[in-house]
């Protein structure tokens, strides 16, 4: 979380910074601040709150210093205010730093600063790093930081300028990401790629370990122990509209649809004559076929489209699947070790959680295969095998196109494997793989039903309790529908197996509740349908979700028909209408959809 930003050249510092901090700002909105080398001193301005606060409190002023970093904070180590807001400085006012990551020895490195007569002014762990830094200075910000580093235990992108070092900014990485922009008389940090697009396309994607020095004319990167490295230009392909919300109003709407675009990219390349072609596996393809078992682990939205995943290796690849969210699977006693292999999926492959479940993995000598969305990203490079999603930049927070990207690879991995494995004949796999080309536009045909749920949304806003209720796909959808309602709108949403309702929650429903029923599964329709009478019956307000199905039209109160298909591709469908209901529930409820509040994107902490 946090994102961080840095600028030096022959412009102004200022504006770049707050421009470039917009653009991480789904990384944490708690807090923004910026400062700035002047000759001699530095302009130092922080504030509590989102980037738009520390503007006003700017008021149009804009310091003359052409370096500068800056900093958008999602608060772990003491409250969101402005003290705790970064930049932090040394005692002197000389040195600065901003940092996304957690320092966890942090407590112990301030007791013994504090004992040699440091002052802290903020509950940070970051704070400990400019007075480090202070103390070990002799002349060099860069090998000062070198020396500072291995006290640090955690993780780290952080940025560093002195003003006795004016146009010099200093950057180390480990275990959260950092990007360096290449420009032409000026050079650039951050978090992320979109920070960037506006003044370059040419980065260097940091390593950990690596640290890098930054002048208006050059950046020049290091390894721990001070090597100099020649690093590959990495060329961003994106154009800079992807990363801009414009004409929708917020990112999350935009990136809804945007999906038919993100499942065609996704598929390209990926289906040829009936078959799944997955060149990047072609060295994965002995383990993968003699695996008898396949761990998957994931957080959030990105474990929803592994449930689903979960459902269709079982199904057609014949391949036990034991999923389990990341912060559990790292912490559980896990048999696993050589021979087994690791299913990993993360759209932005930062997520702390996840990554140490993938680097867990390998220390047992698992191998690991990652989905991901982000390229160069850890989990990108930690894993022994990658499949890209090609959804293009998530900004909303809540995801949407990484999620149907990931249902979608998913579900070719699944057909990729039965036909390695030999568990479906090709008579059954070639015409599931025929249909998957249609996903892109079945998703756009429910798109199509944007204006109809924006009004039932404006019926529904003031509710404050749903239940999604769905059986085998089905539920992975639903727990899928009930996260982004919530992450959003703030309603209380539980998404349940339609079976277990009797076991305990039934109690919950009573007249007028809300149910989101989703029965596109055919084997499961009769079973589905009488779970829709057992909650209407006790005055459930249902809204169903079906697969061209009359009866339970009869059944519910709003009913939904899915154009028709394989149930086992129903998944990135049925989820569309449901990330819309979240959204104009959401927007009817006057809520930040694009920054919800507690929440930001890329959770690098544990
Ligand atoms: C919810 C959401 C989160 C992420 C989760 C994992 O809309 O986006 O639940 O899915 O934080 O993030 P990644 O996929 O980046 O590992």
């Amino acid at each position: 979380m946090c994102g961080i930003m840095g600028y030096t050249g022959y412009r102004q510092a200022l504006p770049l910074l707050l421009e470039g901090l917009k653009r991480l700002e789904y990384r944490g909105y708690d807090s923004a601040g910026v400062a700035v080398l002047e000759e001699g001193s530095l302009f130092l301005q922080k504030k509590a709150g989102k980037i738009a606060v520390l503007e006003a409190c700017l008021n149009g002023f804009c310091p003359s210093g052409k370096a500068g970093i800056g900093h958008t904070r999602w608060a772990t180590h003491g409250a969101p205010c402005d003290h705790n807001a970064h930049p932090h400085l040394d005692c002197r006012g000389e040195v600065a730093v901003v940092h996304n990551g957690i320092i966890e020895n942090y407590a112990s490195l301030r007791a013994e600063l504090v004992k040699r007569g440091h002052r802290f002014l903020s509950e940070t762990d970051t704070e400990v790093i400019p007075h480090l830094l202070e103390e070990a200075y002799e002349g060099d910000l860069l090998s000062t930081l070198r020396k500072v580093l291995p006290r640090l235990h955690g993780s780290y992108a952080l940025a560093a300028l002195s003003v006795r070092e004016p146009g010099r900014l200093v950057v180390a990485r480990r275990d959260s990401p950092l990007v360096l922009g290449l420009g032409e008389g000026e050079n650039f940090l951050a978090s992320d790629i979109p920070a960037l697009l506006p003044y370059t396309r040419r980065t260097y994607i940091l390593e950990d370990g690596e640290l890098a020095e930054i002048w208006p004319d050059g950046i020049k990167v290091y390894d721990a122990a001070g090597r100099p490295l020649e690093k590959k230009v990495f060329h961003v392909k994106w154009d800079a509209a992807a990363a801009e919300k414009a004409p929708y109003p917020h990112f999350m709407l935009k990136e809804i649809h945007e999906q038919p675009r993100a499942l065609r990219d996704t598929l390209r390349g990926r289906i040829e004559g009936g078959r799944v072609v997955f060149p990047e596996l072609e060295e994965a393809a002995f383990h993968l076929r003699e695996c008898r078992r396949l761990f998957l682990t994931a957080c959030g939205t990105a474990f929803h489209a592994g449930l689903v995943g979960k459902y269709l290796l079982e199904k057609l690849a014949r391949l036990p699947v034991e999923a389990d969210i990341a912060s559990e699977f790292r912490y559980r006693d896990l048999t696993l070790g050589p021979g087994d292999v690791v299913l990993v999926i993360s759209q932005s492959g930062e997520t702390a959680d996840t990554l140490a479940a993938l680097r867990l993995a390998k220390e047992k000598g698992a191998k690991v295969l990652a989905i991901t969305n982000v390229v160069g990203s850890s989990v990108a490079r930690e894993a022994d095998w990658v499949l890209y999603t090609w959804a293009g930049p998530e900004i909303a927070v809540a995801s949407t196109k990484a999620y149907t990207a990931q249902v979608l690879l998913v579900t070719l991995l699944a057909l990729y494997l039965a036909e390695l494995r030999g568990t479906l004949p090709s008579e059954e796999i070639i015409p599931l793989v025929e249909e998957v080309k249609f996903l892109p536009e079945r998703v756009a045909q429910v798109l199509a039903w944007e204006e109809e749920i924006a009004r039932l949304a404006q019926a529904l806003k003031e509710q404050e309790h749903f239940f999604f209720i769905g059986r085998g796909l089905d539920w992975a959808v639903a727990e899928e529908g009930a996260l982004k309602l919530k992450e959003i709108s703030y309603i209380h949403a539980e998404a349940y197996p339609a079976g277990e309702l009797k076991h305990g929650t039934l109690a919950l429903i009573t007249e007028g509740v809300p149910v989101v029923a989703l029965a596109t599964q055919s084997h499961l329709f009769e079973k589905m349908l009488s779970n829709i009478k057992e909650v209407k019956a006790r005055g459930a307000w249902v809204l169903a979700l079906t697969a061209d199905d009359q009866a339970v039209a009869g059944e519910t109160d709003v009913c939904f028909h899915l154009p028709p298909g394989n149930p086992l591709l129903m998944p990135a469908v049925a989820v569309v209408p449901l990330q819309l209901l979240a959204y104009y529930v959401a927007v009817a409820r006057g809520c930040d959809v694009d920054q919800p509040r507690n929440l930001a994107k890329s959770v690098t902490v544990e």
